[in-house]
C-alpha cells in the first residue's frame, strides 16, 4: 500500500494558512486535494510569496508615538503613482517639437475626453508632490530621524528631492507656450553662470546657443526617460532602507511596545491619502491648468515667470547686484544642497531632541526663512495669469 502524503509546514513554509497544516499528521483528503491542485492564490503564493510580503508590511513595527506625521511618505508614494499614470496618458497625445507641442497640449486640453482633467491631475500633482515632499523633509529634519543608522535613507531622500525638482523644471517647458519658453530661457541661463564650464553647460542643457527644438527634445527625454528611471531606482532604495531600519520613534522615546502597522497606522495613512487625493481631484476640476499663447522667441515684452517653487531662487537672482549673480545661482543653492547631503555628519550631537541640536536647527530655520520670504516676495510680485493678454483658456482655444 502506497504511503499517503503527509504535509509538514517546514516543507513549504510560504503556503497560506488555509493550506498549511500545522500538525505533523497525515493530510486529509481535502488537504491532499489542495496540495495536488492548489487554488490560484495558493499557487501564486508558492511562486511569488505575496502573502508573506503583504503580511510582513502589515506587521511592520511602529514605535509608540508614531502617528500622523509618518503618513506623508506613503502619501508621496501614492502621488508619484498618479504622476506616472497621468504622465503616460498625456504622452499618448503629446508631440515634442516646437511646431506641434503647443497644438498637441491644446488638443489634450480642449478636445480629448477627460484631457483637461488628466492634465490638471498631472500639473497640480507636481505642485502637491513638492509641498508634501517639503513637509516630509521638515518632519524628518525636526525629528532628527536622519541620524544613525538612517544617514543613507536621508541622503537618498535628498537626491530624490533634486530629481523631483528636475521633473518640474523639464516639465514646465513641454507645453511650449510663452510662460514655458521664457521661464526656460531664464532658467537655463543659470547654467552659464557656473565658473569655468558655464558656457559648455549651457550648450549641453539647451542643445544649442538658444532655447529651441533640441532643448525641447532634451527636456522631454529627461522628463520621460532619464528622471523616471532615476526616481524609480532611488525610491526603491529609499523604501528598502526605511524597512531595513524601521521608522524612528519620537525624539524622546515613549513608554510602550511597538505596535504593528495594521490597523492603526494603516487607518491614518488611508485618511491622509483620501484627503490628499481628494484635494488633488478638487484642484484638477476646479482650477484646470491654463495654456498661454504659443512661444514667440522674437517677442521681447514677456516677463518670465518660473514655477512657484523656483520663485525664491529667481527673486534672489533679481536682487543680486551686477557681477554677483553667481552667488544666487551657484553658491547659495550649492551650499544648501551640500549642507543637506552631509547633514547627518554635520550634526555631531548624539541626541535627536531639537534643543540639543541648536546650531543645526537655527541654520535650518534660517534657510527655511530665506526661501520662504523670497518665495512670498516672488508670489506677491507675479501678475496673475489672466492679467496677461492672451492667457485665458477661451482666448487660447480660439487661436
Ligand atoms: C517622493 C519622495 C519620497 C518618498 C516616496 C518617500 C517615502 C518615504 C516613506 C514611505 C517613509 C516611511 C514613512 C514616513 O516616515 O513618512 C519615509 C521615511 C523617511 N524619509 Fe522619505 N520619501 C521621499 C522623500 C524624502 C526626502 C526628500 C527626504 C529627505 C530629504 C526623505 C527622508 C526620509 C527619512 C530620513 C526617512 C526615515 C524617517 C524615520 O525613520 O522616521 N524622504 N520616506
Amino acid at each position: 500500500m502506497s504511503k499517503r502524503p503527509t504535509y509538514e509546514p517546514h516543507e513549504s513554509p510560504s503556503l497560506t494558512p488555509e493550506v498549511r497544516v500545522d500538525l505533523p499528521r497525515e493530510a486529509s483528503e481535502q488537504e491532499r486535494l489542495q496540495l495536488d491542485r492548489p487554488a490560484f492564490r495558493d499557487w501564486l503564493e508558492l511562486r511569488v510569496g505575496w502573502y508573506g510580503f503583504v503580511r510582513k508590511n502589515l506587521d511592520e513595527p511602529m514605535p509608540p508615538g508614531v502617528g500622523w506625521w509618518q503618513t506623508l511618505g506613503n502619501l508621496l508614494l501614492t502621488l508619484l503613482m498618479f504622476q506616472f499614470v497621468t504622465g503616460i496618458a498625456l504622452a499618448m497625445f503629446y508631440s515634442a517639437s516646437p511646431e506641434t507641442a503647443h497644438a498637441s497640449v491644446k488638443h489634450i486640453t480642449f478636445n480629448v475626453t477627460l484631457g483637461s482633467f488628466v492634465r490638471g491631475l498631472h500639473v497640480w500633482g507636481s505642485t502637491l508632490i513638492v509641498v508634501v515632499m517639503v513637509m516630509h523633509t521638515l518632519r524628518v529634519f525636526f525629528w532628527g530621524s536622519y541620524k544613525k543608522p538612517r544617514e543613507l535613507t536621508w541622503v537618498v531622500g535628498v537626491l530624490i528631492f533634486q530629481v523631483i525638482l528636475g521633473f518640474s523644471f523639464t516639465g514646465y517647458l513641454l507645453p511650449w507656450d510663452q510662460k514655458a519658453y521664457w521661464a526656460t530661457v531664464v532658467g537655463t541661463r543659470i547654467a552659464a553662470t557656473v565658473p569655468f564650464v558655464g558656457d559648455s553647460l549651457l550648450l549641453l542643457v539647451r542643445g544649442g546657443p538658444e532655447v529651441g527644438a533640441l532643448t525641447l527634445t532634451r527636456f522631454y527625454a529627461a522628463h520621460v526617460m532619464l528622471l523616471p528611471a532615476a526616481l524609480m531606482g532611488l525610491v526603491a532604495i529609499h523604501l528598502y532602507l526605511v524597512r531595513r531600519h524601521h521608522i524612528a520613534g519620537p525624539v524622546l522615546p515613549q513608554r510602550g511596545r511597538p505596535v504593528p502597522f495594521y490597523p492603526n497606522q494603516l487607518f491614518k495613512d488611508a485618511v491622509v491619502l483620501l484627503v490628499g487625493v481628494g484635494m488633488l481631484i478638487y484642484m484638477a476640476i476646479g482650477f484646470p491648468p491654463a495654456l498661454e499663447g504659443i512661444a514667440d522667441p522674437t517677442g521681447t515684452d514677456f516677463s518670465p515667470r518660473p514655477e512657484w517653487y523656483f520663485l525664491g531662487l529667481y527673486e534672489l537672482l533679481k536682487i543680486m547686484p551686477a557681477g554677483y549673480e553667481m552667488l544666487a545661482t551657484v553658491v547659495i543653492p550649492g551650499l544648501i544642497s551640500i549642507g543637506m547631503l552631509f547633514l547627518p555628519w554635520l550634526d555631531r550631537s548624539d541626541s535627536r531632541h531639537p534643543a540639543r541640536r541648536q546650531w543645526i536647527i537655527t541654520s535650518g530655520m534660517a534657510v527655511i526663512l530665506l526661501i520662504g520670504l523670497m518665495t512670498l516676495k516672488g508670489i506677491l510680485e507675479t501678475p496673475p495669469p489672466h492679467e496677461v493678454p492672451g492667457e485665458t483658456p477661451e482666448v487660447v482655444a480660439a487661436k
